[in-house]
């Protein structure tokens, strides 16, 4: 059986985690978050880089993974170099969907909606400039996105007035959004009502899981039931037992420690 880790700071590697898993639900799969570190959108580079790739490695070894996701737009843009390095297996990387929300915006006007981090890096500017160069792109990044999906999952109502208010500046403005977070998707719904008039809402999920298949194929066999599938965070204690109900509807174990310092 095929065993994949998936990686992010939070919850966000979900949304990633429940596309690769619709399609492929009969491999094992090891979902890991830092929350010890989190939010990876106010991080340095360097020790974003340094965390990555020591907790991969180190869960890689332990449970002979053979494909690794870093389900975290934040940390691909700048990790994807040094984990392929220092891994044999294949590693997916997420970015934002810039390319299929300029095909498909009318009005030539787009919404990026990413981390602080994300919206600034040189690898989005060249996304936008490879492939949106017709498109007026307009970015916003927010931590307080990222918290809210955090909280949801933990049993909190997301409150859409507070949404409609972080994305006020670009109502009539756009008619596409790239959720260049993977914690957005998990928000997805709220973020339409809380936009209010018609907009197409564009994530990598399903691109994700199309990649994964096509490097590890179909499974062998479709019977999920006896597989476990792992949680790891980083952090002692983090609210797990209100996070723990999610995850047991997503077919995930209840979270063990790494205990990994936090920063
Ligand atoms: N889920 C992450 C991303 O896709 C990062 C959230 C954070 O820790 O700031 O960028």
């Amino acid at each position: 059986m095929k065993r994949v880790l998936i990686f992010d700071s939070g919850v966000g590697g979900l949304s990633v985690y429940q596309e690769i898993y619709a399609q492929l639900p009969g491999f094992q799969y090891i979902y890991a978050f830092d929350d010890a570190a989190f939010p990876y959108g106010e991080l340095l580079e360097s020790v974003l880089i340094e965390r990555t790739l020591h907790i991969v490695s180190l869960l890689v070894e332990r449970h002979s993974i053979d494909l690794v996701v870093i389900a975290c737009n934040t940390a691909s843009t700048v990790v994807l170099p040094s984990l392929r390095k220092n891994l044999t297996i294949p590693v997916v990387g997420v970015v934002p969907a810039i390319k299929p929300a300029a095909l498909i915006s009318k009005q030539k006007a787009i919404g990026l909606l990413a981390t602080p981090a994300t919206v600034k890096r040189d690898y989005t500017n060249k996304l936008v400039e490879q492939f949106a160069s017709d498109c007026e792109v307009f970015r916003i990044g927010s931590t307080r996105l990222v918290e809210m999906a955090e909280e949801k999952l933990r049993g909190k109502a997301v409150s859409i007035t507070e949404l409609a208010e972080i994305l006020h500046p670009w109502q009539d403005k756009v008619d596409s959004i790239v959720l260049g977070c993977t914690h957005f998707p998990l928000i997805k719904q709220e973020i339409a009502v809380a936009f209010g008039s018609p907009v197409h809402i564009i994530d990598s999920g399903l691109a994700i899981a199309n990649r994964v298949k096509a490097l590890l194929g179909e499974q062998a066999t479709a019977s999920s039931a006896s597989i476990l599938n792992l949680t790891y965070n980083s952090a002692a204690n983090n609210h797990v037992a209100a996070l723990n109900r999610s995850l047991q509807e997503m077919q995930l174990e209840a979270i063990q420690s790494l205990c990994y310092p936090k920063i």
